[in-house]
């Protein structure tokens, strides 16, 4: 639905964009990688209306709010934030200087014209599936508040100019890129199907044109987004349907890409050809982001996520099976609707048994729509507290044990930006944990083996070997 909350006469469509070239754009984004990504590409779609970024908020000419709808918190903080940017719009208006506000994202999506009615300040509401649009609904704007959250039947990646070399480059070595969006699973818990819609996964031959783009600029690892990644099922270049695992297979031969990566996945779509991918390509890191909610049979069912504890114990084994030395990791709901202690004692339960590498948790928002919100025998919030800091005290210990696990061992760093102190260089282990290593700049953007040395619960430190090491100080061959 595309509301004009004050009628916009057709002249201000077809005015000049009162933004001239110069402005400055501060945008700020909020929740998963995808939100990252869309507001990256949104800086894109205004650069060519002479929008340069700032990331100083108190310089810019248009402030867009990219937002999360996921839990309450999320949305809580757009408002505090909006209240903030309300008194920066008028501190600016004061000394002539306009400023326009945009709330992008999934709170756009869910509350729409509502946003408008809380915060006056805003002029523009756009939702996640209509940002290509960005520069026409900021000259709409210019006579009144616009809302578009419409879900157009055009493909918004088609709308979408691709950044500059410069700009790819500026964003670092490793990049997102959205393969496919939306949800047809509908966990009882979750906005996503309602703020980002139907699955539906883009053509291979847009994605790999966007990944060359990407690489030819010097990006070495592509991590593939989709809310339910692996459902992943596309047009082919040859015109077949492809799954995650056949564009897998051909992103990896893109010359000079090092890494791919893939988030996030469903148990329940995790196909053997997916499987396979991680033991025949070298390129596809052996990371898997596999969430599973809970480890009770009766809370993933009240939850809809249509498989039980044992299917997912059985996937982890299959997976292991294949590719042994796997990093697994998950998100962990607590206190949904009727958890009980002993379906909280199932989830220990289960978390104990996986071993995961790294886990995301958190404390059950009933969400307004969501089947979830209206469940009798919601969880009281110090219960949901007190759950919360015991699955983290396993899951952080595991966390821990896994990174310790890695010293004394030799894995492969891709070195993506300068460390902490002079002299040090920082990349990613292939289990995407941070790794710090006494090293020369010119490294970054490479490969390189590391000895694993030291750990702390977060990062590895360790050293490379001294012929490579000499070989880059000398710069010999580099
Ligand atoms: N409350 C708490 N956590 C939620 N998530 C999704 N919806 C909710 C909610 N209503 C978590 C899930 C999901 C992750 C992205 O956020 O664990 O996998
Ligand atoms: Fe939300 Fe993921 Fe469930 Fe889809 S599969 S409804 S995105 S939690």
């Amino acid at each position: 639905m595309k509301t004009d909350i004050q009628s916009s006469g057709p002249d201000s469509v077809d005015a000049p964009l009162a933004l001239a070239s110069g402005k400055k754009l501060f945008v700020k984004s909020y929740g998963c990688q995808m939100n990252a990504y869309d507001a990256a590409r949104m800086a894109d779609v205004l650069a060519p209306e002479g929008y340069a970024e700032t990331l100083v908020i108190e310089d810019a000419d248009l402030i867009v709010l990219n937002t999360c709808h996921i839990r309450e918190r999320a949305t809580d903080k757009v408002f505090s934030e909006l209240g903030k940017i309300r008194l920066l719009k008028e501190a600016r208006g004061a000394v002539g200087l306009q400023t326009r506000i945009a709330v992008a994202g999934c709170v756009a999506q869910a509350e729409g014209a509502e946003i408008l009615r809380k915060q006056r300040a805003v002029d523009l509401v756009v939702g996640p599936q209509s940002y290509h649009r960005l520069p026409e609904l900021l000259r709409q704007s210019a006579a009144g508040p616009v809302v578009d959250t419409d879900f157009p039947v055009e493909d918004k990646f088609d709308h979408l100019d691709q950044p500059s070399n410069d700009k790819v480059r500026q964003r670092g070595l490793s990049s997102f890129l959205t393969v496919q969006e939306g949800c047809d699973k509908f966990c009882a818990f979750c906005v996503v199907p309602y703020t980002r819609g139907a699955e539906s996964s883009r053509p291979a031959e847009k994605i790999i044109a966007e990944a060359e783009h990407l690489v030819q600029a010097g990006v070495r690892e592509i991590t593939l987004l989709g809310q339910n990644v692996n459902a992943y099922h596309g047009e082919g270049v040859d015109g077949s349907d492809w799954s995650l695992a056949d564009l897998i297979r051909r992103l990896a031969k893109i010359e000079g890409l090092a890494r791919l990566r893939y988030m996030t996945s469903h148990p329940n779509d995790m196909r053997e050809d997916l499987i396979r991918a991680h033991v025949d390509l070298p390129a596809l890191m052996p990371f898997l982001h596999l969430p599973v909610q809970s480890g009770s049979d009766r809370i993933l069912e009240a939850m809809n996520r249509r498989h039980n504890a044992a299917d997912y114990m059985r996937l982890v084994e299959r997976i292991r099976r294949a590719r042994p030395d796997i990093a697994l990791s998950s998100d962990f709901i607590v206190g949904f609707p009727g958890e009980s202690e002993a379906d909280f004692a199932a989830t220990l339960e289960l978390a104990e048994e996986v071993r995961f590498a790294s886990t995301f948790f958190f404390k059950y928002s009933p969400r307004p729509g969501t089947p979830g919100a209206d469940l009798a025998d919601q969880v009281r919030e110090e219960v949901k507290i007190e759950r919360l800091s015991r699955l983290q005290d396993v899951v952080e210990a595991q966390r821990r044990a896994f990174n310790a696990s890695l010293v004394g061992q030799t894995v492969d760093v891709l070195f993506e930006k300068p460390g902490r102190h002079p002299g040090q260089i920082a990349g990613k282990s292939p289990y995407l944990q941070p790794v710090q290593v006494e090293g020369p700049a010119r490294l970054i953007g490479r490969v390189a083996p590391v000895e694993i040395v030291a750990c702390s619960s977060n990062s590895l430190f360790g050293r490379l070997e001294n012929s490579l090491l000499e070989a880059a100080w000398a710069q010999e061959a580099f």
